[in-house]
């Protein structure tokens, strides 16, 4: 058993995935009371702003090439860029990465009453600089399976308890919920096999963090669980937030990365 976990873990480094340069610090964790990021060690989260410099979204690179973030964010090529490498959003010293978008592909089977298959694929114009600081996450697969109860952890620059809009990337650690769980507070119907909920537990996402990670760690190895898509719209931090769940979407992603 433990020869396969690590072997898993060096697949996955292999494939140059999941394994921050600059460890994040993600012990005594105390968006809505998340705490600051170390600098760097979310190398996948991006940003998602506008020409004026607005932060609008996050989003979370998956190669060189590719960003994944949620088909409601609304993202235009041409109108909106991909920041990487970015910390304090205020700071003019960090080596960012600022990178157009060839096209952005969004699920066939997205839907925007009820934010099913919120997912949204952006194809950059030019490969990003695999840095410290930039460098891609792993997407979980049906096959590495996190259990309900599991400490996760999700990041952005989205509304805080005292702010709209942190200058400095937050972090939050937080339980996943199983669907049956997260159905006691949405409802039997709201709740689709393309949605994993985590919070309800002191902290929650919020307006801003759209699009952005929500991550497990593996033997030293982070995947990608959820897309930040939706929530309370006061941020509850008694109410889970809802994801898109990664590995029910990631014969989409792959197919969808593989053919443009
Ligand atoms: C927050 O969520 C909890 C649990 O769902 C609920 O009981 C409470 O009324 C909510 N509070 C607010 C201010 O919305």
């Amino acid at each position: 058993m433990l020869w396969i976990v690590s072997c898993l873990a060096l697949v996955a480094s292999a494939l140059g995935c999941g394994v921050p340069s600059i460890p994040p610090q993600v012990s005594g964790l105390k968006i809505v009371n998340g705490q600051n990021a170390v600098s760097g060690s979310w190398p996948w989260q991006v940003s998602l702003q506008d020409a004026s410099g607005f932060h609008f979204c996050g989003g979370s690179l998956i190669s060189q090439n590719w960003v994944v973030t949620a088909a409601h964010c609304r993202v235009t090529p041409g109108r909106h860029h991909v920041i990487l490498g970015e910390h304090d959003r205020q700071s003019n010293a960090e080596p960012i990465q600022v990178k157009s978008i060839s096209r952005a592909i969004t699920h066939p089977y997205y839907n925007s009453q009820n934010f099913n298959n919120d997912v949204t694929l952006l194809k950059l114009s030019s490969p990003v600089q695999i840095t410290s600081r930039v460098s891609p996450v792993c997407l979980a697969t049906s096959s590495t399976s996190f259990p309900s109860g599991t400490r996760c952890v999700t990041t952005g620059w989205g509304k805080t308890g005292t702010t709209s809009s942190p200058r400095i990337l937050q972090q939050v650690a937080l339980p996943l919920l199983s669907p049956a769980q997260c159905k006691q507070y949405w409802g039997q119907n709201r709740i689709t096999d393309a949605m994993i909920c985590a919070g309800a537990s002191g902290v929650s996402s919020c307006q801003g963090d759209s699009g952005g990670p929500l991550v497990c760690q593996s033997s030293g190895v982070w995947f990608q669980v959820g897309i930040v898509s939706w929530g309370t719209s006061n941020c509850n931090v008694s109410t889970p937030a809802v994801y898109s769940r990664v590995a029910y979407l990631r014969g989409w992603i792959d197919q969808t990365v593989a053919s443009n």
